[in-house]
């Protein structure tokens, strides 16, 4: 560089003495219609009960669902996306392939109370299975894990009833392979191939996770995920290789999870495929934590979330799903 571009010729401070001119050269902007809310329905009626691990979250009845929904839409939110907790769970999961299902009455109600917001709904079985795990287990391979080829199927039944429901979008989020074509040859099947998919492509292994596992009842009674997740040691090579056999199997927006402590892969999957709708999930541990440190006094939470999620979108996420959403939109209003 020629001496020219040196100080005191060359000052970046006077990019940040005026708020208006820091306020001009700003490149990233948070946009509550970018941003989806997660909800958590269960069954009953009258119910709203508070999240512990998630302060200002709950688990709400069907009937209760609509005006969170309604609210979510005055704010100006993208969407939400809803998980089921029935009443019973069994070893399949039926409860979500049933077209009375929870999720099902959860997708009717919101889109009742608000026809044009956006209902995306989490494809899986962990919420309904007695053991937690996302699939049907078996030891076939000498471990007991989730029968991947078994779960296709199921997962087929399980989204063609949430489509049939209403849903706009739906989220697989179990990491079982093939699973994008199998909801796909089914929505196709169903008469729903206009129904665009939301792949939680590159999901890790991860403890973030945990007070997620509380508001949807569903930790594992045995074992972990790591036999279907992804291991947060590995790099962002088979994130890619993830998200390109996804989109092969016909997904059309791609999610990154979760998202703070997975920058890079968030920032890989934007460069290399810069044409594809891209997502990522703050999820649970990383809004919990935030919660528990303000509460005690040791961080602010309005700024930390919106730094984080500034962060979330400069990696290179254009849609994030964090339960700050509402709380964002009161604070850019
Ligand atoms: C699985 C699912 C999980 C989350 C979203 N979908 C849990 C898991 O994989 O264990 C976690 C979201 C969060 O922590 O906020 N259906």
């Amino acid at each position: 560089m020629s001496p020219d571009h040196h100080f005191p010729t060359t000052r970046l401070r006077r990019l940040r003495y005026n708020p208006a001119v820091r306020r001009l050269v700003q490149e990233t902007a948070l946009d509550p219609g970018k941003l989806i809310l997660p909800l958590f329905v269960r069954a009953g009626e009258g119910v709203r009960q508070e999240i512990a691990s998630m302060p200002g979250n709950f688990q709400l009845s069907p009937d209760l669902l609509g005006d969170e929904v309604r609210e979510a839409a005055d704010l100006g939110l993208g969407g939400i996306i809803l998980f089921g907790i029935p009443a019973k769970k069994d070893a399949t999961g039926s409860d979500s392939t049933n077209d009375e299902g929870i999720i099902q009455q959860a997708i009717r109600a919101a889109k009742e109370a608000a026809p044009d917001m956006l209902v995306t709904s989490d494809v899986c079985f962990c919420e309904y299975t007695d053991h937690g795990h996302c699939g049907v287990l078996n030891d076939k391979t000498g471990r007991l894990d989730v029968d991947n080829d078994a779960t296709l199927e199921l997962l087929g039944l399980q989204a063609l009833s949430h489509a049939r429901a209403g849903a706009d979008l739906v989220a697989p989020s179990g990491m079982m392979d093939g699973m994008v074509g199998a909801i796909r040859a089914a929505l196709d099947g169903g008469g729903f191939s206009h129904l665009p998919i939301m792949s939680y492509a590159a999901k890790y292994s991860s403890a973030f996770y945990g007070p997620f596992r509380d508001a949807a009842d569903c930790a594992p009674g045995q074992g972990d995920r790591r036999g279907y997740q992804m291991d947060p040691a590995c790099g962002a090579g088979q994130a890619l290789r993830e998200v390109e056999l996804d989109l092969a199997e016909g997904a059309d927006l791609i999610m990154v999870k979760p998202a703070l402590a997975y920058l890079d892969i968030i920032r890989d999957v934007r460069e290399r495929f810069p044409g594809v709708p891209l997502a990522a999930y703050n999820v649970s541990g990383e809004f919990s934590m935030v919660k528990a440190a303000a509460a005690a006094g040791w961080l602010d939470e309005q700024a930390v979330a919106r730094e984080m999620l500034t962060a979330i979108h400069r990696a290179g996420a254009g849609i994030i799903v964090t339960y700050w959403a509402k709380q964002v939109a009161g604070w850019l209003s």
